[in-house]
C-alpha cells in the first residue's frame, strides 16, 4: 500500500496548485516544502512581494507627480522604508497563510522538509522515506549565476535581496534589462535611486514586441532609469559597501567601469533541481538543465512527472499553475492540457506592458500574411483621466481569416487587458468579433476594442 496517491515536491505555483487539484480529484495528495512557508518563490520572494512594492512605490510617484495638477496640495509622502517593507512581509504573510488553509481543507499534506527521490515511487523527506504512486517535481528555478560576479545578496543581490535592502541606494545598477530588472529598478528609481541598466542586448525585454519595446524604454527613460545598451558585465568587484560593474561595449570591445552602492543581478534563472538525486534515478534532463518530460508532464521514469520552471518553456507562475492543473488531471486519469499558444506575460511597472501569442517579428519571419490593428491610449478618454495617456494596443490578425495572432499592450491596466484577447484567442475568435463586442464607456478595454475596429475598417477615435 503507498502512503500517498500522489506526492508533490515543491509548494511553489505550480506544486501547490497541483496538489490542490489532485486533492479535488479525489487522490491522497501530499506536497513536500522545505521553506517555512508554502508559495514558492512567487509569494514569498518574487511576484507577490514585489507587486506590494511596486504599489507602494507607484502610489508615491503619483503623489510627488500628479497630485497637484488634481488640486491634491500638501507635501508629498515621506519614505518610512521599514514600514514599507513590513507592509510587503504582510502581504506575504496572508497570501502563503491563504495557501496553508487550503490545504487543510483540501486535506492536503504539507511534508515539511527538503524532499528527494532515492527511487521510483519514494520522496525521502528528513529521516522518512514515504512510498507514492506518482511523483510530481515542481521544485522552480533560482537566479543563474554570471561569470565573474559573486552574489552575496547584501551589496551584490538577485531579486531576493532586492527585495529586502536594509536601506534605500543611492545608486543601484541593474545587470539585465528583463522582467526582473525593469520592475525593481522602477522601484528603486521612485524610491530615489539612481538607477542604471546594463544590458547586453541592444534592446530591452528579450523575445517582446519591437515596437513595445522601444516604448517601453523611451518610457522608462522619462522615468529617470538610464541604460547602458549593448553592454556584456564582465565581473562585479565588492569594496565592503560599495561596488564596481566591468562591462565591455559589443560594439568596440571598449572596457568601462561603473560604480554601484547595490548591484542586482537580473540575467535570468536556471532550472531548480538541486538534491532530488535525478542522477541516481537516471531521469534524463536538457542541456540547459530542464528535465525532459512528453506531452503529458512525464519524464522517463515511470511515476514522475514534471511541471513549472523545472521544465521547458516560459518560466511563468501561471504557466506552472496550468501545468499542475493539467497534470493532476492526467495522473487521475483524465485529460489534462495546455494552450501553450495563449500564455499571457506581464511586466508590472507603470504602464503595465502585457503580450500574449506571436510577435509581429515572428510573423514576419515566417513569412505569413498578417494584419496590424493599433490604438494608442492618447485616444482613450479614462487613461488620459488618470495621466496614463502613453502607450497601445496593437492586435495582430490573420489576414486572410481575421483570427487573432496575438496581442501587444504597453499602457494602464495592460495586464488585466490582455485576458480579453486571451479569452478571444481560445475560442478562435477573430478581430471582428473583438470589434463587434459592447465596450462599457469609459474604460481602457475600449482601446482594445478599437485595436480590433483598426484591423478591420478603422478605429473611430483615431
Ligand atoms: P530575463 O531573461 O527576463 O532577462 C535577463 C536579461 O539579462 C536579458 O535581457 C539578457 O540579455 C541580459 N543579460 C544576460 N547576461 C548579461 C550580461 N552578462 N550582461 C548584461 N546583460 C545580460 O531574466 P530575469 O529578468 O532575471 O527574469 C527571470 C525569469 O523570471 C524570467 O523568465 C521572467 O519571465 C521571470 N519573471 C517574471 C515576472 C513576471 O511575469 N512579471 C517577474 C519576474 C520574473
Amino acid at each position: 500500500m503507498a502512503d500517498y496517491d500522489v506526492i508533490v515536491i515543491g509548494g511553489g505555483p505550480g506544486g501547490y496548485v497541483c496538489a490542490i487539484r489532485c486533492a479535488q480529484l479525489g487522490l491522497k495528495t501530499a506536497c513536500v516544502e522545505g521553506r517555512d512557508s508554502l508559495g514558492g518563490t512567487c509569494l514569498n520572494v518574487g511576484c507577490i512581494p514585489s507587486k506590494a512594492l511596486l504599489h507602494a512605490t507607484h502610489s508615491l510617484h503619483e503623489a510627488e507627480h500628479n497630485f497637484a495638477a488634481m488640486g491634491l496640495t500638501g507635501a508629498a509622502p515621506k519614505v518610512d522604508w521599514k514600514q514599507m517593507l513590513a507592509y510587503k512581509d504582510d502581504v506575504i504573510g496572508q497570501n502563503t497563510k491563504g495557501i496553508e488553509f487550503l490545504f487543510k481543507k483540501n486535506k492536503v499534506d504539507w511534508l515539511k522538509g527538503w524532499g528527494s527521490i532515492p527511487a521510483a515511487g519514494q520522496v525521502k523527506v528528513g529521516d522518512t522515506v514515504h512510498n507514492a504512486r506518482n511523483i510530481v517535481i515542481a521544485t522552480g528555478s533560482a537566479p543563474s549565476s554570471l561569470p565573474g560576479v559573486e552574489i552575496d545578496e547584501k551589496v551584490v543581490v538577485t531579486s531576493t535581496g532586492a527585495l529586502s535592502l536594509p536601506k534605500i541606494p543611492r545608486k543601484l545598477v541593474v545587470i539585465g534589462a528583463g522582467v526582473i530588472g525593469l520592475e525593481m529598478g522602477s522601484v528603486y528609481a521612485r524610491l530615489g535611486a539612481e538607477v542604471t541598466v546594463v544590458e547586453y542586448l541592444d534592446s530591452i525585454t528579450p523575445g517582446m514586441d519591437a515596437e513595445v519595446q522601444r516604448t517601453f524604454q523611451r518610457i522608462l527613460k522619462k522615468q529617470g532609469l538610464d541604460f547602458i545598451m549593448g553592454a556584456a558585465v564582465q565581473g562585479v568587484e565588492t569594496l565592503k559597501t560599495k561596488a564596481k560593474v566591468s562591462y565591455k561595449l559589443r560594439k568596440d570591445d571598449s572596457a568601462h567601469q561603473i560604480d554601484a552602492d547595490v548591484v542586482l543581478v537580473a540575467t535570468g534563472r536556471k532550472p531548480y533541481t538541486d538534491g532530488l538525486g535525478l542522477e541516481g534515478l537516471g531521469l534524463e534532463t536538457l542541456p540547459r538543465g530542464q528535465i525532459k518530460t512528453d506531452a503529458h508532464w512525464a519524464t522517463s521514469v515511470k511515476g514522475i512527472y514534471a511541471i513549472g520552471d523545472a521544465i521547458e518553456g516560459p518560466m511563468l507562475a501561471h504557466k506552472a499553475e496550468d501545468e499542475g492543473m493539467a497534470v493532476a488531471e492526467v495522473i487521475a486519469g483524465k485529460h489534462g492540457h495546455v494552450n501553450y499558444g495563449v500564455i499571457p506575460g506581464v511586466i508590472y511597472t507603470t504602464p503595465e506592458v502585457a503580450s500574449v501569442g506571436v510577435t509581429e517579428q515572428q510573423l514576419k519571419e515566417e513569412g505569413r500574411a498578417y494584419k496590424t490593428g493599433k490604438f494608442s491610449f492618447m485616444g482613450n478618454g479614462r487613461a488620459k483621466a488618470v495621466f496614463q495617456g502613453e502607450g497601445f494596443v496593437k492586435i495582430l490578425a490573420d489576414k486572410q481569416t481575421d483570427r487573432i495572432l496575438g496581442a501587444h499592450i504597453i499602457g494602464p491596466s495592460a495586464g488585466e487587458l490582455i485576458h480579453e484577447i486571451c479569452v478571444a484567442m481560445e475560442f478562435g475568435a477573430s478581430a471582428q468579433d473583438l470589434a463587434l463586442t459592447c465596450h462599457a464607456h469609459p474604460t481602457y478595454s475600449e482601446a482594445v476594442r478599437e485595436a480590433a475596429l483598426a484591423c478591420g475598417d478603422g478605429a473611430i477615435h483615431a
